[in-house]
């Protein structure tokens, strides 16, 4: 059963499902289960639906209940507006979308009915009974994309819509490339989709993603003073566990002594400090409704100070303080860096699962998206290349995940949906600078009926959020443009 789940590390996966898993494709600690009580908003029941296990194979007719919210308060039934669809992803759904969100206020102007449709294997969305490598087979974006393509026929029958109503879709991160990928699938069901920072080209060994996080530190500081630092301070770790490891062990409040550390501990120990800087950047600034308060100040530009701030204080001592911070900021009482107690967690079966598990054989089958340190920007030391994801799949999943596997995988899906070719109309691409994953995205315009909106200074799923004062005017401007396309799209028939 679902484990109650402490509230702040729910709202840290608020709106942009699933973030944490979806950066690191492991799991860290915490149980993050269906919401029970919430203090503030009134929020929609869930409801459930019966749906097929297995859309590939017409004589299996095994089903199971799939999680959906509805908010039909913006509705009239009587003279029906468009349909939006909260696409789900790699992490429960949260019922706060029903209510707050950009989504929500399109939904306000269109007269729109809203539902999300939780993604099978995560949150309560249960296809199998447990979550064994066998049992996962049924677990993939095509299954999800049939899921929902199923699910809109039913409602369209349950609601007795008539031919009229246009159904959009909507979704953030995984999510955002599900949301074109339902449109190009099945564009007789789809009339529109809005794509949030969505990596639509699996890309096995996602070197980018850290050159894209060094970069947003320079774009956001406009300097290199904070880079430079960043590099000095590893340069000093590296050295220092060769001499004094202790004195890296007390600063970075390790659980383990380095004495007693495997080459894959420490990779995972580089893969771990580097990571805090990939959250950093990833989610800077955004308006999460609920993000902690206390942390909402651990921006780029305050790290940033932090790291080059004047003073005697030594570069690494400076980085081990925001890692403090950030194991703070996530309960844990010291850095667990061991390989064994990661890929253990990983081995879970349970259904309690809070989606790493799930995210991880996805990545393995079909996405990669490893973010490995084998960029040009090698600032972070290059501890954690390629071959340690791969054994991280092989660990959990079973010797056959191997590279050539992946990379099989990897390629079979950018067959499956054209990777930066794809071919769509009436689906806008929206991504940020300072998020990472726009590397692997549409970010230009190549055609006016798929349009891209690139923001200049913002992180993942920025436009996603509700809109607050400190929004840069970008930000505001991007969306307002997209219900300008809501608009126009809807208005075709
Ligand atoms: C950390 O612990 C505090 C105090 O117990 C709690 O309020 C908070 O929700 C926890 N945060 C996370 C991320 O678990
Ligand atoms: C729909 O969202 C609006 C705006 O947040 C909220 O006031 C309303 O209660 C919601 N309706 C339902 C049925 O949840
Ligand atoms: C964030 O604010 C707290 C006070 O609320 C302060 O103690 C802390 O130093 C600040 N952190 C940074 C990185 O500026
Ligand atoms: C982190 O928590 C520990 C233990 O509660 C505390 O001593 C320390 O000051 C905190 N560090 C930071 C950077 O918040
Ligand atoms: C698997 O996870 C569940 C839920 O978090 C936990 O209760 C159980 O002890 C775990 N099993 C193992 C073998 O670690």
């Amino acid at each position: 059963m679902w484990l109650k789940t402490s509230l702040n590390l729910l709202f840290y996966f608020v709106l942009c499902h699933g973030s944490k898993e979806f950066r690191l494709g492991r799991s860290k600690n915490g149980n993050l289960g269906v919401p029970g009580e919430y203090s503030g908003e009134k929020v929609p029941p869930a409801q459930w639906f019966k749906q097929k296990l297995d859309h590939f194979s017409p004589t299996d007719l095994r089903s199971w209940k799939q999680r959906y919210y509805i908010n039909d308060s913006f509705y009239d039934y009587k003279n029906p507006g468009p349909i939006f669809l909260m696409i789900g992803g790699e992490g429960p759904a949260d019922p706060r979308w029903m209510v707050k969100g950009a989504w929500i206020d399109y939904a306000k102007k269109f007269n729109a009915l809203c539902i999300n449709l939780e993604h099978r294997y995560y949150g309560a969305s249960h296809p199998t009974e447990d979550l064994s490598t066998k049992n996962l087979q049924y677990l993939s974006s095509a299954q999800a994309l049939a899921d929902l393509a199923n699910f809109i026929t039913a409602m369209n029958d349950k609601l007795k819509l008539n031919r009229e109503v246009k159904w959009v879709a909507f979704g953030g991160s995984y999510p955002g490339s599900l949301a074109a990928w339902l449109r190009m699938k099945y564009p007789h069901l789809v009339h529109a989709s809005v794509s949030s920072s969505g990596p639509l080209l699996a890309k096995v060994n996602f070197m980018e993603y850290f050159e894209v996080v060094v970069n947003a530190l320079r774009e956001k500081t406009g300097s290199e003073d904070c880079v430079n630092q960043l590099r000095n301070a590893h340069a000093q770790i590296e050295g220092l566990i060769k001499t004094q490891p202790e004195e890296i062990e007390n600063e970075f409040r390790t659980c383990m002594p380095f004495s007693k550390a495997t080459e894959n501990d420490m990779k995972n120990f580089f893969n771990s400090i580097a990571d805090d800087f990939a959250d950093l950047v990833q989610y800077n600034e955004d308006n999460r409704i609920s993000a902690d308060t206390k942390y909402r100040n651990i921006t780029i530009n305050s790290v940033c100070k932090l790291l080059t701030e004047p003073g005697d204080e030594a570069p690494y001592k400076r980085l081990a303080a925001f890692n403090s911070i950030m194991l703070n900021k996530s309960n844990q009482t010291c850095l667990d860096y061991s390989y064994n107690n990661m890929i253990n967690d990983l081995r879970n079966t349970s259904l309690s699962s809070e989606g790493g598990r799930q995210w991880m054989y996805q990545t393995c089958t079909e996405f990669g998206f490893y973010q490995t340190s084998s960029g040009e920007v090698n600032i972070f030391g290059d501890h954690f290349k390629l071959d340690f994801f791969v054994q991280q799949c092989q660990d959990v999943f079973g010797k056959k995940f191997n590279k050539e596997f992946i990379e099989n995988a990897a390629e079979w899906s950018n067959s499956y949906y054209g990777g930066l070719d794809i071919a769509v109309d009436r689906v806008v691409f929206v991504h940020g600078s300072v998020d990472p994953w726009h590397a692997l995205g549409i970010t230009t315009t190549k055609d006016n009926n798929a349009p891209a909106i690139y923001i200049h200074g913002t992180a993942h799923c920025a436009n996603m959020y509700p809109a607050s004062e400190n929004d840069l005017p970008q930000l505001t401007e991007a969306r307002v443009e997209i219900q300008q396309y809501l608009d126009t799209w809807l208005s075709q028939p």
